[in-house]
């Protein structure tokens, strides 16, 4: 097991080292895991290619780390706590054993259809266990999952699936969230029908059994499939460079990006992250809401724990259902531990009121986390109080889908807290603060953009397809660092506070868009000529969607023709990105290069109109006018 920090001397002492002999640091935590074969070097890199190689040489599995590992001293543990949608529904659980079990059936099931090492197989499915199951299926052989979130559109996915050549779809038939039924298989056949000829196998598990179209003769059911396997899948082995996964994200430009990580780094990174901020000791019931369609499922609830033999908890639902008190409701159910979510699920509970709190336990609750965005003073005094009794640390987690695991945030209740601050980085992790001109700002006090100067073990080594665009997007705005796309401010203590996007990609409900995507599914519809879409601050989601639209000629029913829009961005990317607002515009503030001038639209949009600043140099200066006049600010 990898190494737990104990106090702030010892993670004084342990962040030292990090920088001090960075690889020898890293080879002391790698060392606790089982390789095949182990590395001949620690790290080899450079930031210009970029070209990060970890555990050089290094040969494992990491099925048999988060799994084969466990069996003899866990084996009879819960590694699995399903929670289902329906409150009043047994929990399913699987020990280390069966989990070990379903993951070589399945396994052997992807071999038998033809699925080899390096394909890729994407997954479509609700929060199920069998979600979990696949992923691990995968990397026990050596296919290279692509998880896409079960609520991005038809589109969407055939788009991923393009990307990347998948060889298999894995989904569900149906998805139950709240009082919804979704049919999963229903958007995987409309993929199928937009140029998905990569595609040989349709794997579908049945989670309802309500009705679905099983003529494709690459459909198969996921039972039929798996059913009649052997329990025993021996691991393919893997380089530590070797492809473990693809995930999409998006950026400020052009479509979604595979970033890819890679085994052993990602392995050490994730299970070293996970035991350490979330202080998980032996036998805590741990749980983290997020879903596995994104970063913070896969390393949180899937990989972190299980490589530290934990017991994860995988929860079908959402927060609201049947009440804004379910949370709390399983977490006294499950007597949960350690309790991982995101501010915009704090923000909408409380809303709702203490009632739905105050009628639980959460006594169990030693550590709780917050992620995916920055976390305002008001829902983290409420999380520290009535959730945590003030009692339970706040860990504030900063980290993004590009670095794999969490790169600043708490230790337990071992790292001082401060409210809306994520706090001091991670050992291994090098932070710094630029200016525009490539200046570091040194000292405390100071706020700049966000970059990291050495590589950690879980860094993204590509962009699926494009090493170039991540070689653009991350790597050349400050030479050999790695540029986040964050400002962050560092106060007097030291402590970094994360501001937000300084680029073009905004954060709804936790979730990352780029506003050019939206723009672009926006611009699909016949009667638009061009928009602009900005973000703006919502009291629940963080940042709302506000889009600025032109369109071909006056629209006489501007009601229908924006639910028309909303339908076209559900369509083209999900139910997610659609806007909030939705302004008809007779043009856009542009300077006379043809830049549109965000920085205006982001202010009438956040209803702050009082300084603008110079828009006498505009193309069209009349224009903010008439934008200022008609804003849809409350
Ligand atoms: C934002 C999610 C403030 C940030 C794990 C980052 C945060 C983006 C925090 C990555 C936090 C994430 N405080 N902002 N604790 N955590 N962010 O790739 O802007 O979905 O760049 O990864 O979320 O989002 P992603």
């Amino acid at each position: 097991m990898t190494h737990q920090i104990k106090s702030l001397d010892e993670y004084k002492a342990a962040y030292q080292r990090s920088v001090d002999d960075p690889e020898a640091f890293w080879a002391e935590q790698a060392e606790t895991f089982h390789w095949r074969k182990k590395w001949d070097k620690v790290l080899d890199w450079n930031f210009s290619e970029p070209n990060v190689n970890w555990f050089v040489n290094g040969k494992l599995n990491i099925t048999e780390n988060c799994l084969d590992r466990h069996l003899e001293t866990r084996g009879d543990q819960v590694a699995i706590l399903f929670e289902p949608n329906d409150p009043d529904a047994d929990n399913i659980t699987y020990t280390y054993k069966e989990l070990h079990a379903e993951v070589c059936k399945v396994a052997n099931a992807m071999k038998a259809n033809g699925i080899e090492k390096g394909d890729r197989v994407c997954f479509y499915m609700p929060m199920v266990p069998e979600l979990a199951i696949g992923v691990l299926a995968c990397a026990r052989i050596g296919a290279v999952h692509s998880v896409v979130f079960a609520g991005f559109s038809a589109q969407a996915l055939a788009d991923r699936i393009k990307d990347a050549s998948c060889k298999a779809v894995i989904c569900s038939d149906y998805n139950v969230r709240g009082a919804k039924n979704i049919p999963v298989k229903k958007v995987v056949d409309e993929a199928l029908k937009m140029d998905t000829d990569s595609i040989e196998l349709v794997l579908v598990h049945k989670n309802t059994g309500g009705d679905v179209d099983m003529s494709d003769s690459r459909a198969k059911w996921w039972h039929e499939e798996v059913d009649g396997q052997s329990t025993e899948c021996e691991a393919e082995e893997m380089d530590s460079e070797d492809m473990l996964f693809i995930l999409y994200t998006s950026g400020s430009t052009g479509k979604p990006k595979g970033v890819v990580h890679t085994c052993g780094g990602y392995m050490v990174y994730t299970a070293y992250s996970f035991k350490n901020v979330f202080q998980y000791e032996e036998g805590d019931i741990y749980w983290c809401t997020a879903d596995i369609g994104w970063i913070t499922g896969h390393s949180y609830i899937v990989y972190g724990p299980l490589l530290s033999g934990a017991t994860t908890v995988m929860f079908e639902g959402v927060p609201t259902y049947p009440d804004a008190g379910r949370f709390w409701q399983v977490c006294e159910k499950l007597k949960v531990n350690q309790f991982y979510t995101a501010p915009t699920a704090i923000r909408a509970l409380m809303a709702q009121g203490d009632q739905y709190v105050d009628k639980y336990d959460l006594s169990s609750i030693k550590v709780m986390g917050s992620v995916g965005e920055p976390i305002n003073e008001e829902a983290w005094e409420w999380y520290y109080e009535k959730i945590g009794k003030k009692k339970a640390p706040i860990v504030d987690t900063w980290w993004q889908t590009e670095t794999g695991g969490i790169m600043i945030g708490g230790l337990g209740e071992h790292s001082p807290m401060k409210p809306a601050h994520a706090g001091y980085p991670l050992p291994g992790i090098q932070p710094c603060l630029m200016d525009a001109d490539g200046n570091e700002l040194e000292g405390n006090d100071v706020e700049g953009l966000l970059c990291v100067k050495y590589p950690w073990p879980s860094i993204l080594r590509t962009t699926y397809g494009d090493h170039e665009r991540c070689r653009q997007t991350y790597f050349s705005a400050f030479k050999d660092l790695y540029f986040t796309g964050d400002g962050a401010r560092r106060d007097k203590d030291g402590m970094y506070r994360i501001i937000g996007r300084v680029d073009d990609v905004i954060n709804v409900s936790g979730h990352r868009m780029g506003t050019a995507e939206v723009e672009n599914a926006i611009n699909e519809h016949e009667l638009v000529v061009e928009s602009a879409v900005v973000g703006y601050p919502h009291d629940i989601k963080g940042q709302g969607i506000y889009a600025y639209i032109i369109t071909a000629h006056p629209v006489d029913d501007e009601e229908a023709f924006r639910k028309e829009l909303i339908n076209v961005v559900k369509e083209e990317i999900g139910p997610i990105a659609k806007p909030d607002k939705i302004q008809i515009v007779s043009g856009l503030p542009k300077t006379r290069s043809g830049k549109i001038m965000r920085r205006i639209l982001r202010k009438v949009a956040s209803g702050d109109t009082s300084n603008l600043g110079d828009t006498s140099t505009l193309l069209n200066p009349g224009v903010v006018d008439e934008i200022k006049d008609n804003a849809l600010v409350k």
